[in-house]
């Protein structure tokens, strides 16, 4: 609807669309309906009485800081903390690499607002991440995408698209979003050497990295570009920026994530974020960094990989014993999300309202890719969430899903997936 605010929009506006899921979740949050729609973690692993302990602490004992202004940088023990947990990965970063953000999402918005001017093209990986298309058209960026498989951004096909001159790139190392996948060993080396030679920096988004149920954890590409490139051992000229969030490991309520970048970097954001909101809420990061020290967060990430990983587990069998042969899905190592592929001929989104009709819910592919430019290969795949059903949904949903898709598939003569 067109109102006399309408003609005012400023031109950024133009293309910015809601988010498919937030719409979604509208939909999907009907109580008959079994949703793997959300990315949202499992409420029953929320340490409520931790966090009502440290509330209490906080505003007995340190009210007059937590309810005042803070830095905008962030709280400086919560920064230290930080710098501390992310040198186990092999990050050597101090707290004044550290920039405590509104949820990585908004340390999303701040990059695209301190790198992009309109037609900026960003390197990334085809799906990716809707959140962080959502935040970065409205800088006006343009995308190159870089196809990726089980073993992420396929990094042979890269060099072209460096070619091309990105402003950066943006990845997702660790349990996509949305594809589960894990960028392999021998591929992150590659794609560092390749930012190197071509210029290129990095973003890399690792919200999920703490949260794998099987195998070694890989080395970061910030570790890598280090050591690979044997940059001085600060974090001074460092090509890589690295952003992660409480938001899957303690609560995605608490809205706190952090960037880790070069210095000089950090108080450029800064002053950007500055306008943006002054700082992060002082009296979450107080709530949270007392909720998380003395070795809790890393207690409490255990059990959440417990719980996660026996769910993962369980929509994989339902899929194998649900699904025809024709469909095909993603074997995540971690994280909250599996993808599936369907053969060529059916449609997600006619699949979606069928899936409707016998209450259940997932994502359509086509907005996790950029400007939803890619419909042929989004309408092929859909999104599971896997963290926030009990078991015995998991394994309903699936078989309820199942119905929908052998029915679908039924009126398409449908070649395999691949
Ligand atoms: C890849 C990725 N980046 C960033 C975010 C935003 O997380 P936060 O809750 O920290 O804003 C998400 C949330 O799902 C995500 O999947």
């Amino acid at each position: 609807m067109s109102t006399a605010w309408t003609s005012r929009y400023a031109q950024r506006t133009k293309g910015v669309k809601s988010s498919a899921i937030r719409e979604l979740l509208k939909i999907t949050q009907r109580p008959e309906i079994i949703s793997f729609a959300g990315g949202l973690p499992a409420p029953e692993v929320f340490p409520a009485v931790r966090f009502q302990e440290a509330c209490l602490k906080v505003l007995e004992q340190s009210s007059s800081l937590a309810l005042q202004y803070g830095a905008s940088e962030g709280y400086e023990p919560l920064r230290e903390m930080v710098a501390r947990h992310i040198a186990r990965y092999g990050i050597k970063a101090k707290a004044g690499n550290v920039l405590i953000t509104a949820g990585s999402q908004q340390a999303l918005d701040l990059i695209g607002k301190l790198l992009i001017n309109p037609g900026d093209r960003v390197l990334l990986e085809a799906p990716t991440y809707l959140g962080a298309l959502q935040a970065l058209d409205v800088y006006g960026a343009e995308y190159v995408s870089v196809p990726s498989d089980e073993d992420g951004m396929r990094t042979e096909l890269l060099e072209e698209p460096m070619r091309s001159g990105p402003k950066f790139m943006y990845v997702l190392p660790n349990f996509q979003n949305p594809g589960g996948t894990t960028l392999s060993e021998g591929r992150r080396h590659e794609l560092v050497l390749l930012a190197d030679r071509y210029g290129i920096p990095i973003i890399e988004d690792d919200p999920y990295g703490q949260l794998r149920y099987e195998g070694e954890h890989l080395t970061p590409l910030v570790v890598l570009d280090r050591e690979n490139l044997r940059r001085d051992s600060g974090y001074s000229r460092g090509n890589v920026i690295y952003l992660s969030t409480f938001s899957k490991t303690l609560a995605p309520g608490l809205r706190l994530g952090w960037i880790v970048a070069p210095a000089e970097v950090i108080s450029k954001i800064v002053q950007l974020k500055q306008g943006a909101d002054l700082h992060t809420s002082t009296f979450t990061q107080i709530v949270a960094y007392e909720v998380a020290k003395d070795g809790f967060l890393d207690e409490h990430v255990k059990l959440i990989r417990r719980v996660y990983g026996e769910r993962r587990d369980v929509m994989l069998a339902a899929l194998s014993e649900y699904f025809p042969g024709e469909v095909t899905w993603t074997h995540p190592k971690g994280g909250l999300f599996l993808w599936v592929t369907l053969p060529r001929g059916m449609d997600c989104q006619k699949l979606f309202q069928a899936a409707l009709e016998e209450k259940v819910a997932f994502v359509p592919g086509g907005p996790f890719y950029a400007r939803n430019g890619d419909t042929e290969e989004g309408c092929r795949h859909f999104r599971l969430n896997f963290s926030y059903g009990q078991p015995d949904q998991i394994r309903e949903g699936i078989r309820r899903l199942s119905v929908a898709v052998k029915a679908q598939l039924q009126q398409v003569s449908p070649t395999p997936a691949g």
